[in-house]
């Protein structure tokens, strides 16, 4: 098992990549406080998995909750030992008369939450004697995007964050590492096809720009999660993990 008896807290863990993460995690031994704010969604999950998995509803657009959702967590599991703070969404591809409502909704998901949140867990973890944070970036966040400078900005910021928590918290024994897909098999995904204006055109560009030739599926985003978050990634911190069938390796 290769993360036997951890305290794992996942967010976005309703659907998609943080619903198989969630799946691996617990597979593997963990116990998981799975965060979402879809009620129905964590129902189905707890139902299909079983006790191991903790459900709390949030609404991470709210920053307070996305401080008290950690306490929480903590206080639920037990201690916290890792989290994969993955929740996040597209900004549409605007950049002449930017929206600002929808803007300032895209930074606090996309970076004011993944900030608090990892805020607030890191205390947890000194506490356990270490643990690991794993963040969500993407693609857009390693390699401009045409399509969503917003997003991509934001995903920037992500990785800034992460690469800079990685140095200060190692002396914590909290490790701090990205996982970076590419465009991956979930519902989210028609989203980001839409966002580069005509979706279809769009959708055969970006996968023709994919060496692998097709878009992740979400449990192999939720396989480097696993890797990420284990002790077999013990001396790995600081790092952006693309999973993206070789799209940013031009
Ligand atoms: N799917 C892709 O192609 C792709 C590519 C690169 C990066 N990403 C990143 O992956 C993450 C999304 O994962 P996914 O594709 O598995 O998405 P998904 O659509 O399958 O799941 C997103 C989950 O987030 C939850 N959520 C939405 N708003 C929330 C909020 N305000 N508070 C709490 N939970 C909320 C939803 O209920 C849902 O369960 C984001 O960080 C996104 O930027 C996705």
């Amino acid at each position: 098992m290769r993360l036997a008896n951890k305290l794992v807290m996942v967010t976005a863990a309703a659907s998609g990549m943080g619903r198989e993460g969630v799946k691996a995690f617990v597979r593997e031994g963990a116990t998981v406080a799975a965060v979402d704010i879809d009620q129905a969604g964590l129902d189905a999950l707890v139902a299909e998995i079983g006790p191991s998995v903790k459900p709390i509803q949030a609404n991470l657009l709210d920053r307070d909750r996305c401080r008290s959702v950690v306490h929480e967590a903590a206080e639920l599991l037990g201690g916290l030992d890792l989290l994969w703070s993955h929740a996040g969404i597209p900004a549409d591809g605007v950049v002449e008369g930017i929206d600002l409502e929808a803007l300032d909704r895209t930074i606090t998901l996309n970076i004011t939450s993944t900030m608090l949140i990892a805020g607030e867990a890191v205390g947890h973890m000194r506490r356990r004697g270490g643990g690991a944070i794993l963040f969500t970036g993407s693609t857009a966040g390693l390699v401009g995007s045409m399509g969503s400078p917003v997003y991509s900005a934001e995903k920037f910021a992500v990785v800034g964050y992460a690469k800079s928590l990685a140095q200060r918290f190692a002396a914590d024994n909290v490790r701090v590492n990205v996982v970076c897909p590419g465009i991956t098999d979930t519902p989210m995904l028609p989203q980001f096809f839409a966002s580069g204006g005509d979706p279809k055109a769009f959708e055969a560009k970006l996968l023709a720009s994919i060496p692998l030739g097709r878009p992740a599926r979400a449990v192999e985003v939720a396989n480097a999660a696993l890797f990420l978050l284990s002790d077999e990634a013990e001396y790995i911190t600081g790092v952006a993990l693309p999973v993206d069938g070789g799209y940013t390796c031009r």
